[in-house]
């Protein structure tokens, strides 16, 4: 079989329009994008009539094989990004996560290491952790080596939570950079406190999860963290945003013209609180995450965020635990490891309550899942869209085609789905990364290893137009004689 592959007969969706064409691959990049292409002697024929012809998924948040709460999550590089290939998503950006003591060099080589098994393409996000002079070196060189996006994690006391004089020294740094900082926004001071009164009261099971994280401590920490980037001139994306306490700064902040991003996770935009009553124990902590999942009043104004633009991007936080694992926390619902699964499903998901239900059009589910990531974090156009001489990481959608989300027959490594017995129109048909087939007809050709890396360099733009927009952060002295 030659290296070439000709899609044809579908309908193309970028995140700016949609029009009839055929897509011609060769080798790993986009090479034609037309009307009636011809099918070069011997090029592998996908047809797409009747279908969508969209960039590949791109998942700005997961956490594969991560070491957290204790355990580690369960879904390594490999069987994550074949999962992921299998629900339409072609690249994904992991947290590398310095664990205590180890530097940020230390710790990208571990997690360079992990990713090599991966079955599509990669990216990492460093999360900065604690601080030190060799943090401050080191955070120059990590650039070097591609990654121009640094996560903080505003909770988690006692294990990787920084304060505020680590987000003012690290925000400082990764904007003379030219980078871009990330935010987990819960204050994680107030969720120690309360953790540990909810406990006190005699509330140990799930239920007390997401007592301890009210939307209060989620919308403080992003208004902190919004306006510590603002001060500084620093662009700043809020990750897994879950209520309208959190949405709002973003939403006022670039109203005021700062350079602010919102995330939010496909299964916050579904899932609400009950699931935490659920008198089965396990069935209740396999929806322990933080933030938790909210009333439902919360997800009317995530999507009314994605109508307005206020939210950019929709990620997992694909973090698999399953039941043995979450036992840990039988007792002290403290313990019990914080994540979600949702990496196969985010795209499916999506179209069917986005698109489906007339929400958003699917040039924006494509600007949602893909093109605005791509763009964010500086990889676009190579990823996030389709035109020539783009990877040819491409998603052939059956708007038509429906199934039954459920752990039986899921390719995530985890005994339970968040979505379970959810029927979803709308599906990944075929899914190509860099030309390669990995999924069709409903079977995976993953590849261990077919991944890459995909480096992405600092931007200037963004730096550049903070400087101007930034008023605070050029002060003058007053000439005086
Ligand atoms: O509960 C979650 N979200 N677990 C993964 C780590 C994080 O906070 O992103
Ligand atoms: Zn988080
Ligand atoms: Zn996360």
């Amino acid at each position: 079989m030659s290296d070439t592959t000709l899609i044809r007969g579908g309908t193309v969706v970028t995140a700016d329009r949609q029009w009839r064409a055929d897509v011609l691959i060769a080798g790993q990049k986009v090479a034609a994008v037309a009307e009636s292409l011809q099918a070069p002697v011997g090029a592998r024929v996908i047809e797409a009539g009747g279908a969508f012809v969209m960039p590949g998924g791109i998942d700005p948040h997961t956490h594969m094989e991560l070491p957290f709460m204790g355990t580690v999550s369960k879904d390594d590089f490999f069987t994550g990004t074949a999962a992921a290939a299998a629900g339409g998503t072609t690249m994904i950006i992991d947290f590398v996560i310095p664990g205590p003591e180890q530097s940020l060099l230390e710790a990208l080589d571990i997690w360079n290491g992990r990713a090599a098994k991966a079955a599509a393409d990669y990216s990492f996000h460093m999360a900065i952790t604690g601080w030190s002079d060799r943090t401050h070196t080191e955070m120059a060189e990590v650039t070097r080596r591609g990654i121009n996006s640094f996560k903080h994690f505003m909770a988690y006391k006692g294990a990787i939570m920084v304060d505020d004089s680590v987000l003012v020294k690290s925000f400082i740094r990764v904007r003379d950079l030219g980078g871009i900082c990330l935010v987990h926004a819960e204050n994680g001071e107030l969720v120690a406190h309360f953790q540990n009164e909810i406990f006190a009261r005699g509330i140990t099971g799930p239920e007390g999860h997401p007592l301890s994280r009210p939307a209060e401590v989620e919308g403080e920490a992003s208004n902190r963290a919004l306006r510590i980037a603002e001060v500084i001139g620093v662009p700043l994306y809020v990750v897994h945003t879950s209520c309208s306490d959190a949405l709002d700064p973003i939403a006022r902040a670039r109203g005021e013209g700062q350079c602010a991003f919102g995330e939010a996770l496909i299964q916050h935009l579904i899932i609400s609180e009950e699931v935490y009553r659920n008198e089965d124990w396990d069935q209740a902590a396999h929806y322990v995450m933080s933030p938790p999942f909210r009333p439902r009043e919360h997800q009317a104004a995530l999507w009314h965020g994605i109508q307005s633009g206020a939210i950019q991007v929709i990620g997992t936080d694909h973090c698999v635990f399953d039941t043995a694992q979450k036992r840990a926390g039988r007792g002290d619902f403290r313990k019990i490891p914080n994540g979600t699964g949702g990496i196969e499903d985010r795209m499916s998901v999506l179209w069917h309550h986005g698109v489906g239900s007339g929400r958003i059009t699917p040039s924006e589910f494509v600007a949602l899942t893909s093109s605005n990531a791509a763009r964010i974090y500086n990889c676009y156009p190579r990823k996030g869209t389709i035109a020539v001489g783009s990877d040819a990481d491409i998603v052939v959608w059956d708007p038509a085609a429906t199934r039954i989300i459920s752990a039986r027959t899921h390719h995530q490594n985890g005994d339970f789905n968040v979505f379970e017995g959810m029927t979803v129109t709308g599906n990944a048909a075929v899914t190509l990364s860099r030309g390669a087939v990995l999924w069709q007809d409903g079977k995976l050709h993953a590849t261990a290893g077919w991944g890459k890396y995909v480096p992405r360099p600092a931007f200037a733009d963004f730096t550049q137009s903070l400087a101007v927009r930034n008023k605070l952060a050029q002060p003058t002295a007053v000439k005086r004689a």
